[in-house]
């Protein structure tokens, strides 16, 4: 029996996958709880098919590639074909390995780093070539067939995966995070981007809790009680997690203080550095803003004097540094620009 797809089913199979791929690597940079596992076994099934789509597609054109005749549009393609084989190896060598790091940055990153990259040779591709699909029965046979054997192949590949990691004893949590142990404050000082203020004086430093509230507060370092604990995972999208024991104020009693107002729906965190994220009402009240970390002063690195605490949020969407406290009636859209922007003078 023929496995292979028509030609045009193949190459539409490759831009789903890739597209599932793209969305579902997005999509990873904010899931952190385990109901949210769903998003990366996707993407590995997709990642681990997408060789057998691969391999059909090369096996039609390599002819062409050899040619030596190459148009733009050639150079788009092969492009294209060089950034996914090489978000393909560092995905899974990340996903088999203990963690690698090229100079200051994890291989996670340089796999999503790749992966992003895709996208820009990808589209002049579509654009030079771009082909409706055959539609007969025949060729819907034929693509229900070969389309299965790439999904058991990502199924079975992505089973196999887990086993072997598990048996070299890398195997990280679903997020693909590594393990790091050690206590309190030994953890990696990751900052999203550009943020890299200098350390704090605590004299100097002070808390802001205002907009829909009905008094506007100002804390200094010493009238925030640190009497509440948690204990939270923190997951780095760069590919590392940590449990701790975070111990600073609930957001809930620096809100009671504050006044909510009735139509408040969100809370934005804000940095010494302008970078800000913000959660639900109900979320942020149960938030820690932490002063210690496993019985440790927060460092510097880690957000002295004060850093959020977001259990189930990547580790991006956890503020350090944080000076003002914003109680908004309406969600904040311009966090997007300001986690990129931060940072810089
Ligand atoms: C063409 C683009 C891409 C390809 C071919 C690809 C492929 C892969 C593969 C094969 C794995 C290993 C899966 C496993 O065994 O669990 C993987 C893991 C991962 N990828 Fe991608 N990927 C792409 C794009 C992206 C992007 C854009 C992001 C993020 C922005 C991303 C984030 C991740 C993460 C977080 C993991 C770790 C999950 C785990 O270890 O199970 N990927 N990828």
């Amino acid at each position: 029996m023929r496995l292979e797809p028509p030609a045009s089913l193949v190459d539409w199979g490759v831009l789903v996958a890739v597209a599932v791929l793209l969305a579902t690597g997005v999509a990873s940079l904010f899931a952190a709880t385990p109901r949210l596992a769903w998003i990366y076994g996707v993407h590995a099934v997709a990642g681990i098919g997408l060789p057998v789509l691969l391999f059909w597609k090369l096996r039609r054109v390599r002819g062409r590639l050899r040619r030596g005749n190459w148009s733009a549009g050639t150079v788009a393609s092969v492009s294209a074909l060089v950034l996914t084989l090489a978000a393909l190896a560092t995905g899974l060598y990340w996903a088999l390995g203990s963690g690698f790091s090229v100079g200051p940055t994890t291989g996670l990153t340089v796999h999503a780093v790749l992966g992003l990259l895709v996208v820009v040779p990808l589209l002049v591709h579509l654009a030079v070539r771009f082909r409706t699909p055959r539609t007969d029965v025949d060729a819907a046979r034929r693509a229900a067939v070969g389309y299965s054997v790439v999904a058991a192949v990502g199924l079975a590949g992505f089973d196999a995966r887990k086993r072997l990691s598990a048996a070299f004893g890398t195997l990280g949590r679903f997020t693909g995070s590594k393990h790091v142990g050690g206590e309190g404050n030994e953890f990696p000082e990751t900052s999203w981007v550009a943020d890299d203020p200098d350390p704090i004086d605590e004299s100097a430093w002070t808390l802001t809790v205002e907009g829909a509230v009905e008094r506007h507060l100002t804390y200094g370092y010493g009238d925030v009680a640190p009497d509440d604990t948690d204990e939270a995972l923190l997951d780095c999208t760069s590919g590392w997690y940590a449990t701790r024991e975070w111990r600073g104020v609930r957001t809930g009693r620096l809100l009671d203080d504050a006044g909510v107002a009735d139509d408040a729906g969100w809370v934005t965190y804000e940095s010494v550095t302008g970078y800000r994220w913000t959660l639900p009402l109900a979320e942020a009240r149960g938030a820690l803003l932490a002063t210690h970390v496993g019985g440790e002063r927060l460092t510097h690195g880690h957000g002295f004097p004060l850093r959020l605490v977001a259990p189930g949020r990547r580790g991006f969407q956890w503020v350090k540094w944080v000076r003002r406290i914003e109680v908004r009636t309406t969600p904040d859209y311009g966090q997007w620009v300001a986690i990129f922007t931060s940072g810089f003078d």
